[in-house]
Parts: structure tokens; C-alpha cells; sequence
């Protein structure tokens, strides 16, 4: 049977088996998905162990996305953007296509929410890795302008700046922050130990919705203070997390798994909160 997994480190609590089962049942797909615990400086082994052992394909996630790029003999070029892979697929001759499917699965998600983009102002919290990863899908998307804002202002600084030919895009610190702001996306790391970063200087349109690319079996610290703020919509990444792995799934098996019941089984099930 074909074989596929995810790689990370750790991996115990990862979710995209259950999400990959779910999908191969759904498409009557025939095959097997694990995962994989890596050892912190044996990724690049394992992935060559799991490829002699038959492998197809296979997921990546911390702390291996930035040194999977390296393993790679092809990127699609928003793993080039993002600088990290979070799907590795081999081809019929051999080859190892790295892709990252993770700003697609997130703009994905957002469409299914109904929230639109084009035109809109939208904020991103962070300058790390997962912010990387997601910026050309959404500046794909059309924004009106993208500003990026954390706490290490240098970092939102080049940040934008490596992806200023994609479009309006800034960045700077929490306390120069100002203006309104129709999206507000979360992908700082502060949130998962319960803390969100300070925001003084902004305001929220009327629609404007809040999503955070982290998730939990409660609403997290960033979904409770967009509550606070008197945002309507405050989202969790749930949506995200199954939307990138829908698209790995589709690039192996050329198949569009359907994503809204996998959500809803993964919900009931977990007790994520979306
Ligand atoms: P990831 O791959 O999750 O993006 P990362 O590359 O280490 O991880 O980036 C973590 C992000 O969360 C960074 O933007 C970091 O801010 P700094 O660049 O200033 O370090 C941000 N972050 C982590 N903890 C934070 C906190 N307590 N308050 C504000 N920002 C925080």
C-alpha cells in the first residue's frame, strides 16, 4: 500500500493522520499514513530511510520545514517564498518536489469563512517561520496592504521587504503600529502560552475578523482578546491546518478530499474549537 507520513519532532500530538485517514476513506483511497519522530539533527536520514522503505510522500513540520527545502531536487515556487517545506512528494523519476502548502491552506480557509481579501487592510502578528510561509498566497490574493507587526520590529521589517515586489507590504514594531485594520491574523507563537502582544495604536472596521494560524481544545489567548476587543468573528486555525493538508493530499493523489467534513469529524472528536 502506498505510504506516507509526517515528520516532526515532536509528533505525538499531530492530527494529520487522523485528517489523511479521514480523506483516503472519504476518496477511496488506498493507503497508509503515520508519523514520524525524527531526531532532532537526523531529519535528512529518516526522510532518505522512509523513501528506501517505500515512502511517496510526506508531511514536515517543526521543527524540520526550513531544513526540508535543502533535501529537495525541485521547490514549487511558493516553498521558495516561504523558504520552508511542508510537503515532500516524489516524482515517477525519482525526483523530490518540495512544495508548501500552508498560506494556501490558510487563504483557503479564510474563502470558506466568507472572509475576503482583495482590497482589504490586513495585520499579521509575527515575523517567524509561519509568517514566512504564508505571505505570497495572500499577497496573491490581492490585498489592499499587508502590514506586518512584531516584536523584534528588524525582523517585520525584512520580512516585508523580501516580498515588497508582491505587492503593498510593511513592517515595524507593536508600538509604531496604527490604523484600521479589516484582517487581523496571528501567527506569533505567543499565544500558545497564553499571551497575545500589546496593540494600542489600532483600530477594527466594522467587519473586521480576527483568525489565528494556532488552535486548541479551548479558544486561545489571541481568539479571547479579538472577544475583547469586540471583533464578531475571532477564528482558531483548525480550518487551515485541514485545508494545507487537503492540498498535499490532492498533490499526491490527484484527488480534492472534502475538507468541510474532515473539519467537522476533527472538531467533534478532538474538541478542537474552531
Ligand atoms: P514559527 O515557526 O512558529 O513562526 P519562530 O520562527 O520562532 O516560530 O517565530 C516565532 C514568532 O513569535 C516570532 O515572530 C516571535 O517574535 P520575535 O521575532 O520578536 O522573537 C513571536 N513571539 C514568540 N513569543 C512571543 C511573545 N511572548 N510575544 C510576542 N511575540 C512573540
Amino acid at each position: 500500500m502506498d505510504r506516507y507520513t509526517v515528520f516532526g519532532n515532536p509528533i505525538n500530538h499531530s492530527k494529520s493522520p487522523f485528517i489523511h485517514r479521514r480523506f483516503a476513506a472519504q476518496t477511496a483511497q488506498q493507503l497508509h499514513y503515520d508519523t514520524h519522530l525524527a531526531a532532532i539533527d537526523g531529519f535528512a536520514e529518516a526522510v532518505t530511510q522512509f523513501r528506501r522503505d517505500g515512502g511517496c510522500g510526506a508531511n514536515v513540520t517543526v521543527p524540520f520545514k526550513q531544513q526540508a527545502v535543502a533535501l529537495c531536487d525541485q521547490l514549487s515556487e511558493r516553498a521558495k517564498r516561504a523558504g520552508a517545506v511542508n510537503t515532500l512528494h516524489w516524482l515517477e523519476d525519482g525526483q523530490l518536489l518540495g512544495d508548501n502548502t500552508d498560506g494556501a491552506g490558510l487563504v483557503a480557509d479564510l474563502q470558506r469563512l466568507g472572509v475576503t481579501l482583495a482590497q482589504q487592510r490586513i495585520l499579521i502578528l509575527g515575523a517567524g517561520g509561519a509568517v514566512r510561509g504564508v505571505l505570497a498566497p495572500l499577497l496573491a490574493q490581492q490585498p489592499k496592504h499587508i502590514v506586518i507587526a512584531n516584536r523584534t520590529a528588524t525582523k517585520a521589517v525584512e520580512l516585508a521587504l523580501a516580498f515588497a515586489d508582491m505587492g503593498t507590504i510593511s513592517g515595524g514594531g507593536y508600538q509604531q503600529l496604527n490604523g484600521e485594520f479589516d484582517v487581523i491574523i496571528n501567527g506569533t507563537s505567543a499565544s500558545l502560552s497564553g499571551q497575545v502582544p500589546p496593540l494600542p495604536g489600532i483600530q477594527f472596521s466594522p467587519q473586521c475578523v480576527s483568525y489565528d494560524m494556532a488552535y486548541g481544545t479551548a479558544a486561545t489567548a489571541f481568539q479571547k482578546w479579538g472577544r475583547r476587543q469586540g471583533i464578531n468573528d475571532n477564528y482558531s486555525g483548525v480550518g487551515m491546518l485541514v485545508h494545507q493538508a487537503a492540498i498535499s493530499f490532492n498533490l499526491w493523489r490527484g484527488i480534492e478530499p472534502p475538507t468541510q467534513r474532515v473539519l467537522d469529524a476533527l472538531i467533534a472528536e478532538s474538541g478542537v474549537v474552531q
